[in-house]
């Protein structure tokens, strides 16, 4: 599903260069469940951005579902995400002027599904929000937006998900309807999960935890993660 060579990332900030990801190979088959853990400032975010060609590396390939990101110009890109990959940003990034239901919506809508919203409603009910589904997220709590967000990326049934820590703002209780949204659709659907979290139980319950430490990236066992 994903095939990543001798990645390296930086980043150009004040004509100074900072090194991300340093040289960083890695394969993680269809239908897997892949933690990423590491220290704030470890490059989590960058590797995810990367993965969804959201950033282009400084070198090395990556490539998702068989195809070669390089390959694609921005419109290629786009089209793969819309197709095959869901991602649960950090800030959620949801449209101010879309309600709740709307956000979850759009990427079906994009698609020109006409079943968009019912889908769409059909997750935000999972996520518990059948209440606040017409909601603007300027109304919803960071834990609420975190929802949609979730629900947004899942609508299209993506092959591939990328979520970065996505119970990272949520109640115990909520975090584990999460949890089990995102490990049902991995079962139902072999939908490859890869998610960056603190959340232990999250990582236990993945089949392998990957661990950034300054730019390297490191195979580490789920009850070795706290170290
Ligand atoms: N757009 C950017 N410009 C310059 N430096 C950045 C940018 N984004 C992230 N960084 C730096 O790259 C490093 C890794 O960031 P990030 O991938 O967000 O880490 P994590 O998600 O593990 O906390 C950090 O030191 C951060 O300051
Ligand atoms: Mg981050």
């Amino acid at each position: 599903m994903i095939e990543v060579n001798q990645l390296s990332m930086t980043y150009q900030l004040g004509g100074r260069s900072i090194a991300v990801l340093r040289d960083i190979s890695l394969r993680i088959e269809a239908g897997q469940r892949v933690a990423v853990a590491g220290p704030s400032g470890s490059g989590k975010t960058s590797l995810l951005l990367l993965l969804s060609g959201l950033e282009r590396p400084a070198s090395g390939r990556i490539a998702v579902d068989g195809v070669d990101l390089a390959s694609l110009d921005a419109d290629g890109l786009a089209d793969l995400r819309r197709d095959r990959i869901g991602i649960v940003f950090q800030s959620f990034h949801l449209l101010p002027s879309l309600s709740a239901l709307d956000n979850a919506a759009l990427p079906l809508q994009m698609a020109g599904r006409r079943d968009a919203r019912e889908k769409a409603r059909e997750l935000l009910a999972r996520v518990g929000l059948a209440e606040r589904m017409h909601h603007y997220p300027g109304q919803l709590s960071g834990g609420e937006q975190q929802r949609v967000a979730i629900a947004r990326a899942l609508v299209h049934r993506p092959r591939l998900l990328l979520a970065d820590e996505p119970t990272g703002n949520l109640d115990d209780q909520t975090a584990a309807s999460v949890r089990e949204l995102l490990f049902e659709l991995n079962r139902e659907l072999g939908t490859t999960l890869v998610l960056v979290t603190h959340d232990l139980d999250f990582a236990a319950r993945c089949e392998r935890v990957l661990r950034l430490h300054e730019g390297l990236l490191h195979e580490a066992r789920a009850d070795a993660l706290p170290a």
